[in-house]
């Protein structure tokens, strides 16, 4: 029998002004994108920015939909934007926040698996890590690079998409 260890790494800052202009900058449009969520049923809204290689910001939020499972978590409506319609321009990273008028969040949101499969997808595609900065209105920033740091099982299988 063996026993594995997997050791996950990633930078706590205590404020969004601890981080560089860039990053810094980034989360603000991901503030600016909590503004079109469509959450009425959870009333918990999530807002997503990606900052391209060239600069271009794609905003992501959250669609909600009377038939629940219909709606689409805040990182994936990004992404899929991304793939959509900027695929030749990587991505360099993604900021993550959240807001609820119901409770106070006072610790980043962790994005969901589903999000992190699709990340991980275009991580693969890129060859390389997307940084992830995770914040809330109040507390800490947390800041990943790659989404190995989630998800060190993700399904991934080379064959399938080479
Ligand atoms: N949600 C996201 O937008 N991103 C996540 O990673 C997890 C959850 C959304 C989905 C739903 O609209 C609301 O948060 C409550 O689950």
């Amino acid at each position: 029998m063996i026993n594995h260890e997997i050791k996950i790494n990633f930078k706590e800052y205590s404020s969004l002004e601890e981080l560089n202009k860039e990053d810094h900058d980034l989360c603000l449009q991901a503030v600016k994108a909590l503004e079109n969520s469509h959450s009425p049923y959870s009333k918990f809204r999530v807002g997503a920015a990606l900052r391209l290689e060239s600069g271009k910001i794609i905003y992501g939020s959250n669609q909600e939909n009377v038939a629940y499972p219909s709606g689409l978590c805040a990182e994936r409506v990004a992404l899929f934007n991304w793939g959509a319609n900027h695929p030749h321009d990587p991505i360099e990273s993604i900021a993550v926040t959240a807001h609820s008028d119901e409770f106070e969040i006072t610790k980043p949101i962790a994005s969901c698996g589903a999000c992190l499969q699709v990340l991980a997808e275009y991580e693969k595609i890129l060859n390389k890590p997307i940084k992830v900065l995770l914040f809330c209105n109040k507390g800490p920033v947390w800041v990943m690079n790659g989404v190995e740091s989630f998800l060190p099982f993700l399904f991934f299988e080379n064959r399938l998409i080479s």
